[in-house]
């Protein structure tokens, strides 16, 4: 803090009225001015901390009246220096011999939107600025005869920086976060959100998850609403939560695990599976004193379930591939399943995204593909690529026997074909049906769901927009989650608009850019350069026969799309270690990645590559037990040529490897992680929103772990960063170590190393959960979190004991309860920018 040496004060003697116009003075120009974004926040703390303490200075008494003094000003605090982001707290204090009203005004620098500007002690979130920068604000005292007295203090704002310690590495059972912040637990795993649906007894027996919250809650974002209830893109105090549900917990589902009967499931079993799949819109509000909660009978929630009607959209729609007995013209479908990543558009919708979907289908009978006599060869080629192939369905949905003459709700997840059969008769195609990214309007629950084929069919993990720049065409990056996948771009063909954010037909706009583009596929360079390969037809080679596949020749750009992971290899992409979230920096535009990690098969010594260079053992547990590949993972990044998002080409870096600090040298810990900030798995990534400070200038970047190789120091985590730019580290030769002691030497791009400014440890999870699925409000001044399978365990009974009681752990010791996925609000006690 420092001290002021230009304390300006004043006051008006209130006979200065001979302007007799109609323009406003000079004090109302700058309430209106200042006071204009005031609506944008809400909730002021009470328990704001006051940053300028009170000086106390002296103050003229300048009054000419000795019968009535003006009001004598004992202080206005003191001047002093924060950073953008922080809560600052105007100390105002005069004396009177009467009542007194008191009003705080800017007058200078970045507009701060005050809050209780009419009272002695006004607060504000200090502003985004790129540079240290002025701010000056007038302090008024008014007495009953309406002399006022004035002063003034001058705040210097610093670009933001973290202002949190960073957390210890635990294993404990709560949601860990930095002192000054506070954890409110909100949706939960079977929470009712509809009317009348009873609450959610945690026991096994409940049912209508089609009416609930799903299990294993996975990546989320708000959708803003104005108090009438429309779309608002800046509400930070009511809004829609999405939230996908990607997996189950299915031990905990049911009294004691899953049964079958007579090698059948019974019915409703499999259907409250099914139904705790998809994905839930939920409302959220801010209460009184900030309190989080959400609005069990909105009408806004929305449950969409892999048994709610969906359509299909762009190039692959009607064509054969998606022939079904349920569509016999292959254009719509039913549900969602395994939605893990998302994507959010300007126009107001959100992408769910469609990753390990093969599982759930049968294609066996005692582990052989057995209707392949049914299959052509390309069939084949195409059903092994994505992994549809000796698999008994995970659950075993399609041996229900239903209730109901017709309902082929559980016989379509079987795919195998049948013989003399068809696509009108069996469920052979289904698995065509899934593997897309799918768009929905949180806003209109009557408009179904729409998969847009456009975007390829993958194990896609998100589908995260690059910067929307007017007149210039979108890009919406893609990963393929699965060790050796690949990283994927969609172009749209139209160019973007700003218009079209607010349009009322959010689905509509969504066809425009969403519908057509091309399709590439990214190849790395070991210089630092890179290539987006188009998959368009004619220009994509046949696919090599190999092992047992065929050369596979694409007939058209419909087959490139259903079989988007055969064109990839056709074009000889690089195959990459788990292609995960992507996040955009929105003040450069660079595009990060994770690649979460990979194992010693699939990337053995011999396989690394300049964009997947380690090969390393990580043992793990009391046992020791070695893990070698990349276990760690690490985090790419991209800049695309000219920063235009249609770019064929660009530059890249690994911003960030993962890493155990205690035990590896540096050809492991490559950026110099330490037990502050040392991490492994990343997984969720995103940056803060650009509406507040934390998403600019500097924006902050949110890396959330899905790890086993670390779990013997710390359960999964949350890390917070302010990255550089593309190219800011160096070319490094690494020594790889195999088993048996045997090395190879790889040379790489990393990002400048990390700092324990740089990168922080902001929250811990319960026991057993992974991290995933973060977003704001726009303030920044609320953050949501997902707390994914607290409690996972491997077998299909429920534990005992309980390996986790979260989230009823978090209120305190010792609660036995099943722990049930959950959304976390974490607020800053002082009201300020979360993580700043
Ligand atoms: Fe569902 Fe790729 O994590
Ligand atoms: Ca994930
Ligand atoms: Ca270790």
């Amino acid at each position: 803090m420092t001290e002021s040496t230009d304390l300006a004060f004043g006051y008006s003697d209130g006979d200065v009225d001979t302007n007799n116009t109609a323009n406003p003075t000079l004090n109302a120009l700058i309430e209106q001015r200042y006071s204009r974004r005031d609506a944008l926040r809400s909730g002021a703390s009470a328990a704001t901390v006051a940053v300028f303490g009170g000086g106390v200075l002296a103050a003229c008494d300048n009054a000419s009246d000795a019968a009535d003094p003006f009001p004598n000003l004992v202080s206005v605090g003191s001047s002093g220096a924060t950073s953008s982001g922080r809560v600052v707290t105007l100390t105002g204090e005069a004396t009177d011999s009467g009542a007194i009203t008191s009003a705080w005004v800017q007058t200078s620098g970045p507009a701060a939107a005050l809050i209780g500007a009419n009272t002695p002690n006004a607060s504000f979130i200090a502003p985004s600025v790129s540079a240290p920068t002025g701010l000056t604000f007038q302090y008024s005292a008014t007495d009953s005869a309406g002399q006022t007295t004035q002063g003034s203090v001058a705040v210097t704002v610093s670009p933001a920086v973290m202002g949190f310690t960073s957390i210890a590495k635990n294993k404990n059972d709560v949601v860990t976060v930095p002192a000054g912040y506070t954890v409110t637990v909100m949706t939960r795993l079977g929470d009712p959100i509809a009317a009348g649906v009873a609450a959610y007894k945690n026991d096994g027996t409940d049912t209508n998850f089609a009416q609930r919250i799903g299990d294993h809650g996975d990546a989320l974002y708000w959708y803003g609403l104005a108090a009438a209830g429309a779309r608002d893109d800046n509400s930070s105090v009511r809004g829609l939560m999405v939230q996908n549900h990607e997996n189950l917990n299915v031990q905990y589902l049911h009294p004691n695990g899953p049964t079958t009967v007579g090698g059948a499931r019974p019915e409703a079993e499999a259907l409250k599976e099914i139904e705790a799949h998809g994905v839930s819109v939920t409302e959220y509000v801010e209460g009184a004193n900030r309190a989080w909660t959400y609005v069990q009978n909105s009408t806004f929630n929305r449950r969409i379930t892999p048994n709610t009607e969906v359509v299909f959209n762009g190039p692959v729609k009607g064509s054969a591939w998606l022939r079904t007995p349920f569509s016999t013209d292959g254009t719509k479908g039913r549900g969602t399943i395994n939605n893990c990543a998302n994507g959010h558009t300007l126009w107001g919708t959100n992408i769910t995204c469609e990753e390990n979907w093969a599982g759930y289908f049968r294609r066996d009978n005692s582990g052989a593909e057995t209707d392949n006599a049914q299959r052509t060869a390309r069939e084949l080629v195409a059903l092994r690529r994505y992994g549809v192939t000796a698999n008994a369905g995970s659950y075993g949905w399609h041996t229900v026997t239903p209730s109901t003459a017709g309902d082929t709700r559980f016989a379509r997840w079987d795919a195998r074909a049948t013989v003399g059969g068809s696509a009108a008769t069996d469920w052979r195609n289904e698995p065509n049906q899934f593997g897309w990214c799918v768009e929905l309007d949180p806003y209109d629950k009557t408009q179904a769901p729409r998969k847009r084929t456009a975007l390829g069919r993958l194990g896609h993990e998100g589908a995260w927009h690059g910067k929307f720049i007017e007149g210039k065409k979108l890009a919406v990056y893609l990963g393929d989650d699965s060790r050796g996948e690949y990283f994927y771009k969609f172009v749209t063909a139209a160019s973007w608009t700003a218009a079209d954010a607010q349009r009322a037909d959010r689905l509509a706009v969504g066809d425009k850019y969403l519908d057509s583009g091309t399709l590439y596929v990214a190849k790395f360079n070991a210089n630092g350069t890179g290539t987006w390969v188009p998959l368009t037809f004619g220009q994509v080679p046949n696919r090599p026969a190999q092992g047992s596949d065929v050369e596979y020749v694409f007939e058209d750009q419909i087959d490139i799309l259903v079989n988007t992971r055969l064109a990839g290899d056709a074009v000889g992409a690089t195959k990459m270690d788990r292609p995960e979230w992507t996040a955009t920096n929105n003040v450069t535009g660079e595009i990060y990645l994770t690649l979460t990690n990979n194992n010693a098969t699939v990337r053995p010594l011999a396989g690394t590559d300049a964009a997947n260079p380690r090969h390393y053992n990580d043992p793990t547990g009391p046992a020791n037990t070695a893990q070698f590949g990349n276990p760690n993972g690490h985090i790419l990044r991209l800049r695309e040529n000219a920063d235009d998002p249609a770019a064929t080409g660009f530059t890249w870096d690994i911003y960030l490897f993962g890493a155990d600090s205690a035990d590896s040298n540096s050809d492991v810990n490559i950026s110099g992680l330490t037990a502050a900030n040392d991490f492994s798995s990343p997984d969720g990534l995103w940056f803060s929103r650009p509406q507040n400070a934390g998403g600019l200038v500097k924006p902050l970047l949110w890396i959330q772990t899905d790890d086993g190789a670390f779990t013997d120091r710390t359960n999964n985590q949350m890390l917070v960063a302010m990255p550089g730019t593309t190219g800011d580290g160096a070319s490094v030769t690494i020594t790889n170590r195999g088993s048996g002691g045997a090395t190879a030497t790889q040379t790489t791009r990393r990002g400048a190393l990390a700092t324990d400014a740089t990168l922080k440890r902001f929250l811990v999870g319960p026991v057993g959960c992974e991290i995933t699925g973060v977003d704001t409000t726009p303030d920044g001044r609320t953050l949501f979190v997902g707390i994914q399978h607290p409690g996972e365990t491997s077998g299909t009974t429920v534990p005992s004991p309980l390996p986790s009681n979260w989230p009823a752990s978090q209120a305190g010791p010792a609660p036995t309860s099943r722990p049930r996925s959950a959304i976390v609000a974490i607020t800053k006690n002082d009201g300020g920018v979360v993580g700043l």
